[in-house]
């Protein structure tokens, strides 16, 4: 009898292992790259390196709403649509917004999220409202981005390039320029953690989306739908709110 139940155990333990080995490897992955520098989209956990975010937890939504496993692969902001072409990870998303430069090498899915971009100065400056009064001065932005997009149009200034959003942002607090262009969000993030930082009204109007290769017309259709029915059961919802 006892035996009997020790050998019904083992014949149990090895079934459930050997069927939950089978879903995780039938399971697909999806390889997600992200420039983990942007809080409140993605960063990482100072203490255990883990990708968090609205981003993070956005795609991991989809992922699990398309029976997909998600894998975050952390690459430089200009190194993303590179990576992306040369099938270093299937999808982009790191709150890069939908422009038309882009669309002509990369497919985006839906819009996930309204954006636009704001002048960060020194909180005591009242010299900067709009665009406008950049005019001749310096700029500091994320290399490649739509605030680099803007700082360029702006007659006679100079545009500061970082790699990094952060340091970007640094370089207006150290007094080494008046002025950084950035998404709003992250403005917001910023000033909440310096409190010797202030954000103008948005100078652009932009909408995120995830940028997967064209020719992969088939993940664009799952993300689109997984999209649509985290926004439908209440999950997009959820998690816009734990994080604006
Ligand atoms: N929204 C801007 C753009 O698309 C900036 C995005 C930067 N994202 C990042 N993870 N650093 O150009």
């Amino acid at each position: 009898m006892k035996k009997s139940t020790a050998m019904l155990l083992v014949c149990m333990t090895l079934i459930l292992s050997i069927g939950s080995t089978a879903i995780v490897g039938a399971k697909q992955v999806l390889k997600v790259g992200t420039s983990a520098d942007f809080p409140p989209f993605e960063f990482q956990d100072e203490k255990t390196g883990a990708y968090l975010g609205f981003d993070v937890d956005l795609i991991h939504a989809i992922g699990k709403a398309a029976g997909m496993e998600v894998k975050i692969v952390n690459t430089a902001w200009d190194g993303l649509i590179p990576g992306l072409l040369t099938g270093n990870f299937d999808c982009i998303i790191s709150a890069m917004t939908i422009t038309e430069e882009r669309l002509k090498a990369v497919a985006f899915s839906d819009p996930y999220f309204s954006a636009s971009q704001v002048i960060v100065t020194k909180a005591d400056d009242s010299s900067i409202q709009t665009a406008d009064d950049l005019k001749g001065k310096m700029i500091s932005v994320q290399i490649g981005t739509t605030g680099d997009l803007e700082a360029s149009e702006i007659e006679g200034a100079t545009v500061k390039r970082f790699n990094l959003a952060p340091d970007a942002i640094q370089e207006v607090r150290n007094g080494s320029v008046p002025a950084c262009i950035i998404d709003l969000a992250v403005a917001e993030e910023m000033s909440k953690e310096y409190k010797d930082i202030k954000f103008g009204e948005p100078i652009t109007t932009e909408n995120y989306g995830i940028a997967i290769r064209k020719n992969n017309t088939e993940l664009v259709e799952k993300i689109n739908q997984a999209l649509v029915a985290i926004k439908a059961s209440g999950e997009y919802d959820k998690i816009y709110a734990d994080w604006f």
